[in-house]
């Protein structure tokens, strides 16, 4: 079936082909102004200059008036944990009271507490939540997205997680990619025993979930008091043996090495990065893992935020992403994390829309079916409220301006 979309404003993300972008081409942000887009099924099969649309010959194509909108590709959340049994604000207010985030963890709060709970949820029950989540983002303009597990920590527990993800994946109707995290943090009974973990993960999980095809990804959590470099490259390369590709939580609270370990596995992306130096700079301008960016959780843990332009001087692919989790970034909006992108690491709008669009489809391997408005490419589209220019979108931060969100060319109830 096609569908004329008619009187666009402002059709964002045009481009013939795709690729990551990174450096300066991630300044370039083409556009179409006063656009049609013509959609094939769910599939975007032409776009041009409204003066131009006469020149399509369509026989009858149902018409969509736009009405003044500005159309981008829907966001690409590449790093989330959004499956968990419940939230943790009780954390949040002793953070409040000066606490920290370590001293949280250390007393069995943090991830340890997340993993308690969900032990004692329900399959089912965790599903139906998390179903919940993923539409609640979906309404706010999220097409495609990656979702871990890690707060299992037990052979049932991560599996349970991974067949909740997969049950999600079975339903939802944006593409998600499943990340196996069982390296978030040692469970309590392994403190002292770090090789029997690392065995549980390798000869108890990984055969299971590759048996049942659950996860496409494998993420260590590679920090100091968490999983060491050495542990990372053990539990990644078992990992890749069973056919998952590694995306590493890397030097979010030290400069843990995580980087180099990421870029030496050939990592799809190294994630958080807020604590930076230049060798972990240089190591990842010259590779070619994406560094994705979660300005909400440094924000939300009061850290400072990512060195994100002397990442982009230096020549690297940055993904932007929310991190959505109980403990660190409880929000999974992406149209807060590419405002807080421009307002705190000094992303142009240009640069924090690609980062979340096009380079977080690649950081998913999803580059060649999302993130751009390219003929060929799935109609994951949000259609803006009324809004005088695209930098207007990350500078009127508090207002939710997507008015309506289209996947497989389709309309998301509100
Ligand atoms: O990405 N850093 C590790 N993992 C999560 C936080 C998990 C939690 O606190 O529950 C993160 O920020
Ligand atoms: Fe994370």
């Amino acid at each position: 079936m096609l569908r004329l979309i008619t009187h666009i404003k402002c059709l964002v993300g045009t481009r013939n082909t795709s690729t990551v972008l990174r450096g300066a081409a991630l300044r370039e942000l083409p556009c179409v102004e006063d656009a049609f887009l013509l959609l094939d099924d769910e599939r975007i099969a032409a776009y041009g200059l409204m003066k131009d649309i006469d020149k399509q010959e369509l026989s009858n194509p149902t018409v969509i008036d736009a009405r003044g909108a500005f159309v981008l590709p829907a966001w690409c959340d590449s790093h989330t944990h959004l499956v968990f049994a419940a939230s943790r604000e009780e954390e949040f207010v002793d953070k409040i009271r000066g606490m920290s985030y370590e001293a949280i963890a250390a007393k069995g709060g943090g991830i340890l507490n997340s993993a308690r709970k969900l032990q004692e949820m329900p399959e089912e029950q965790l599903f139906e939540q998390s179903l919940q989540r993923l539409y609640e983002l979906i309404r706010l303009g999220t097409g495609a997205i990656e979702i871990k597990s890690g707060y299992g920590l037990s052979v049932q527990g991560e599996l349970k997680m991974l067949r909740v993800i997969k049950k999600l994946k079975a339903v939802s109707p944006i593409p998600i990619k499943a990340t196996f995290l069982g390296a978030h943090t040692y469970p309590l009974v392994y403190r002292n025993d770090h090789q029997g973990y690392i065995d549980l993960m390798i000869h108890d999980m990984l055969p299971e979930i590759a048996k049942e095809r659950l996860a496409d990804y494998i993420d260590v959590f590679c920090e100091e008091g968490f999983f060491s470099p050495a542990e990372t490259i053990t539990i990644c390369k078992a990992g890749m043996m069973a056919g998952l590709k590694p995306k590493i939580h890397a030097n979010q609270l030290h400069l843990s090495g995580g980087v180099q370990v990421g870029v030496q596995l050939g990592a799809l992306s190294v994630d958080h990065l807020e604590t930076m130096d230049a060798d972990a700079i240089k190591a990842l301008a010259a590779s070619n893992t994406i560094g994705t960016l979660l300005p909400t959780a440094a924000f939300f843990l009061r850290m400072p935020f990512q060195p994100a332009r002397q990442l982009i001087d230096a020549g690297c692919a940055i993904a932007l992403a929310s991190d959505y989790n109980p403990g660190s970034s409880p929000s999974g909006n992406m149209n807060l994390v590419v405002s807080m992108s421009c307002i705190q690491m000094k992303l142009s709008p240009e640069e924090a829309i690609n980062a979340a669009t096009m380079n977080g489809a690649y950081a998913m391997e999803l580059g060649d079916r999302l993130g751009s408005i390219t003929v060929g490419k799935k109609a994951n589209l949000i259609f803006t409220k009324p809004i005088p220019s695209l930098a207007y979108l990350p500078y009127a931060f508090g207002s939710n301006l997507v008015d309506r969100v289209m996947i497989n060319g389709e309309w998301i109830e509100k």
